[in-house]
This record gives C-alpha cells, sequence and structure tokens, in this order.
C-alpha cells in the first residue's frame, strides 16, 4: 500500500510548512510548492525525510498560475495520483484600494483565485477514485476590513465562494472542499510585514482575542490536518474561522473602552 499524498503550495514556510510536517507525521508524502527561498525549501525536503516520508519541493511561483502545470505532472510521474491539496500561497500589494494599480490587482488574483480553481482542475484526474480533499487557505480580512488588505480581502472572500460550489461540482467524485480562514498568525510574514512593531503589535493583538494570544502557525495547521482526514467527512463546502474569538469581541471590546473612565 503505497503512501498518501499531499500538495501544499507554499508549504516551506509559515502555515505552509507546518500543514507540510503534520501530514508527513500522518504518514503522507509532501509535495510542496515554493516561490524563491530555496534554502526552506531544501530544510523541509530534510525534515520530512527524518520523519520517514518522501517531500519534493518544486518552484512554481502563482504569478503564473499555469507554473502549476508541471508540478502536477510531476506528482503523476513520481506518485501516480494525489489525496489532499492545500491552497495556502499567497502574496499581495498591501496598499489602498484607490491607489491599487491594474497589474497589482492582475497578480493578487492570479496568485489565489486563478491558481487555486487551476489547482483544483488539474487535481480531478489524480485524485479519482481516492476521496480527495481539497482545502483553501482564506484570511480574517475576508471578513473583516484591515488596512491595505481590501483586494487580498476580497480575492480571500472570492475563494470561499468557490469553496461552496466546488463542495457540489465535485460531490460526484467524493472530493470534499474546505476552507479555513485563520486570524493573525506568528509566522515570519508576519513578523516581517510589522517589523520591530512586532512586540508591540503582539501584545496589543493578544490583549483583542479572546483566547489571549496571537495564534502559532501550527495551530492553524492542525485545523488543516483534521480537514484532510475522515475525522471530518461530514464538514463539507464550509469555511472553518480559526481566529481565537477575535471576530465576536468587537462588541465586547467596544462596550469595554465605554466603560473605561475617562482620563
Ligand atoms: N500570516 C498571517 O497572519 C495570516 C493571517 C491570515 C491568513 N494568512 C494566510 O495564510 C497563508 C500562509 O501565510 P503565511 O504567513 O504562512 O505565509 P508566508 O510565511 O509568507 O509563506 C508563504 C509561502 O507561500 C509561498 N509563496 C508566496 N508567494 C508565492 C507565489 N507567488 N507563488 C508561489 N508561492 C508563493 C512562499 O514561498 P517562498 O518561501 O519562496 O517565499 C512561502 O512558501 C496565506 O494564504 C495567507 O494569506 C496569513
Amino acid at each position: 500500500m503505497s503512501a498518501p499524498v499531499a500538495l501544499i503550495t507554499g508549504g516551506s514556510r509559515g502555515v505552509g510548512r507546518a500543514v507540510s510536517l503534520r501530514l508527513a507525521r500522518r504518514g503522507f508524502d509532501i509535495v510542496s510548492t515554493y516561490r524563491r527561498d530555496a534554502a526552506a525549501a531544501q530544510s523541509l525536503e530534510k525534515e520530512v525525510g527524518a520523519l520517514g516520508r518522501r517531500c519534493t519541493t518544486l518552484v512554481a511561483d502563482q504569478l503564473e498560475p499555469e507554473s502549476l502545470g508541471p508540478v502536477f505532472a510531476r506528482i503523476k510521474e513520481v506518485h501516480g495520483g494525489l489525496d489532499v491539496f492545500v491552497a495556502n500561497a499567497a502574496s499581495t500589494a498591501f496598499v489602498p484600494l484607490t491607489a491599487m494599480k491594474l497589474h497589482q490587482m492582475d497578480k493578487t488574483f492570479n496568485v489565489t483565485v486563478k491558481a487555486f480553481l487551476y489547482g483544483v482542475q488539474q487535481c480531478l484526474p489524480l485524485m479519482a477514485g481516492r476521496k480527495g480533499k481539497i482545502v483553501a487557505v482564506s484570511g480574517m480580512d475576508s471578513r473583516m476590513p484591515i488596512p491595505f488588505h481590501g483586494f487580498l480581502g476580497a480575492m480571500k472572500g472570492a475563494m470561499e465562494v468557490l469553496v461552496k460550489y466546488l463542495c457540489n461540482e465535485l460531490a460526484g467524485e467524493g472530493i470534499r472542499v474546505n476552507a479555513v480562514n485563520p486570524g493573525y498568525i506568528d509566522t515570519d510574514s508576519s513578523r516581517f510585514y510589522i517589523g520591530e512593531a512586532w512586540p508591540m503589535v503582539e501584545a496589543n493583538i493578544a490583549s483583542q482575542v479572546p483566547s489571549g494570544y496571537i495564534a502559532p502557525a501550527d495551530e492553524i495547521a492542525a485545523t488543516i490536518e483534521w480537514l484532510c482526514t475522515d475525522e471530518s467527512r461530514y464538514v463539507n463546502g464550509q469555511t472553518l474561522v480559526v481566529d481565537g474569538g477575535l471576530e465576536t469581541a468587537y462588541g465586547m471590546r467596544m462596550a469595554a473602552s465605554l466603560s473605561e473612565p475617562k482620563r
């Protein structure tokens, strides 16, 4: 019996890496794409290899969604099929919507929505008869406006709508499609974008999240892993919010701030 196979886009850093390692520990062979950080990809191959699983890392810049084509061809060649597709990679230009250039819109659309749907289409022949699982990684910017996240939030929202349609279109194939919508996550990219202010921002955010902390990538990966197993077999076409209760706290925080004594 050959090992199940999982493809994770952007599977060498952040959330994607945590998913790659969790699925490898669960017995999956891993195929991970990345854009340019070859060192992170090589260290992932080593770490998955040490878990006794095969790991193939491939460059596929989703600015050109069709760059995923050779990835699926390699999966067919090396593994003959696919059991899990996690559409995790994303990038955008963090600018106000009023200032967003047409090429920036195209790039964000390509990396998110277009690469996701193209990836799903490429999955189908490889998932035939294997009860495949597809998980899209969304973001809180599809639920709560965050400065300079307008277009990315809209694209993530679009991916959540695609998940509902695909759940129905792929029902006959026995393929389940879901999404995970994380809140703030402690990844090297979050720290990169926030920079020196991270400790202050981290404390501020942690005070606003009912769970009281910013999630490490592995806590988001745990939910994605669950959606990739039969334990979640009756969850289909859904977007699971994993944000420590952040979204639920707005009203409470507002009330609390109104009752604070005026200085
Ligand atoms: N971080 C957060 O606070 C947060 C919150 C909510 C949702 N999310 C979502 O969670 C997912 C993972 O975020 P993260 O913070 O873990 O990301 P990350 O640390 O920036 O890692 C992203 C991964 O995606 C790859 N990647 C980036 N642009 C790509 C492109 N154009 N084509 C192919 N691969 C590309 C990167 O490759 P290289 O290693 O080569 O750069 C890397 O492996 C994303 O969908 C993000 O929108 C993140």
